[in-house]
């Protein structure tokens, strides 16, 4: 059994509840998410804006409920984990550390609060805590009584990230943890997960828009597409031979020397579908140029493909595996 796995996971979010005047409308941010996820492995979660990647983290973090299907966690249902046990188990990195970070807090009040919360020993032991982590991630002992007005982004990224670590977590959910930082800054960060991995033996689901990124660090990776994943499996595999044509896609627009970084646009002829109407069929299959009466009218299962190390499909007319 997986570490993780998620279980045709859907969550629905209602628009307009409540509006006696306008009608409401229900928009499936997750549409069957199935998801397998190792422990100690660090997941690439990839697809384009609005597919569902930070809704799917929110439900990993245990922070919203799934409308249907599970979210399963050594096992058990992350619901029935308590909210310190969750904490202990499973910790955010979000893209802004400009916004999650206390304004009047200093680094180490702040690198020190989950422990303080959690009452694991005295303020002496929570101290030298604090000082080890601080080296960890690379903050320098000056910065102790800083406070986040005084730091630069990458130094406020490391101090959030300190803060996630400090109850030593089993995962890290990171939500495009470089995004908001300087693209000099940015590898920084990210080599500071790569070690951090190894040190602490984590299990790091990783999100990002950036695909290179994806490919440097990701062990594995999961390709989403309109609230489902459509395609996932070892990083190289799916970086050098594509089964789906929008995984496909999405790396040749990563290729076009305008889109190194950020959003991916796709050479596609339409837009991004809709959530609240989604096509019937494949949801893919109004942008697909392979796309046949079969993806028009069913929706295709995530499916393992055949010979290919663990590889998983979800398209009527998978691209050859020597693609
Ligand atoms: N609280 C909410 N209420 C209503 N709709 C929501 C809510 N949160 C997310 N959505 C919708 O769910 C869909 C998925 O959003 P989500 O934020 O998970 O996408 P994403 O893949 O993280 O996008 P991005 O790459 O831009 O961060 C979007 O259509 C979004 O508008
Ligand atoms: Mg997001």
């Amino acid at each position: 059994m997986s570490f993780v796995a998620m279980k045709s996971v859907r969550r629905d979010y209602t628009l307009n509840p409540g509006s006696p005047f306008r009608k409401t409308t229900v928009l499936r941010a997750l549409r069957g998410v199935e998801l397998a996820i190792e422990e100690g492995e660090i997941l690439g979660l990839v697809g384009e804006s609005g597919c569902g990647k930070s809704t799917l983290a929110r439900l990993l973090l245990g922070i919203e409920q799934p409308s249907q299907g599970e979210v399963l966690v050594d096992g058990r249902p992350i619901s029935s984990f308590s909210a310190l046990e969750r904490a202990r188990l499973i910790q955010p990195v979000f893209q802004d550390p400009y916004s999650s970070l206390n304004p009047r807090m200093t680094v180490a009040t702040t690198i020190g609060a989950p422990l303080a919360v959690q009452r694991t020993g005295d303020a002496r032991a929570r101290a030298a805590a604090v000082a080890r982590m601080m080296e960890a991630v690379g903050l320098p002992p000056y910065l102790a009584n800083a406070y986040p007005v005084q730091l630069s982004g990458g130094q406020r990224q490391r101090v959030a990230i300190a803060r996630a670590l400090i109850g030593q977590p089993k995962i890290l959910v990171c939500d495009e943890p470089t995004s908001a930082l300087d693209v000099s800054v940015q590898s920084q960060i990210l080599n500071l997960l790569i070690e951090l991995h190894r040190t602490f033996k984590l299990t790091i689901v990783l999100i990002s828009h950036n695909l290179a990124v994806v490919s440097h660090l990701a062990d594995r990776v999961a390709v989403m597409y309109l609230g489902r994943v459509v395609e996932s499996g070892q990083t190289d595999a799916i970086f050098n031979a594509p089964r789906h044509p929008y995984t496909r896609e999405l790396l040749r627009a990563m290729l076009l020397p305008q889109n190194g970084t950020g959003l991916p646009k796709l050479a596609l002829n339409n837009e991004f579908p809709s959530p609240v109407a989604p096509p019937p069929g494949c949801s893919f299959h109004p942008r697909c140029e392979r796309a046949g009466a079969l993806c028009r009218e069913a929706m295709p299962e995530l499916v393992s493909a055949l010979g290919t190390g663990g590889r998983e499909v979800a398209c009527h007319d998978p691209l050859p595996s020597t693609a």
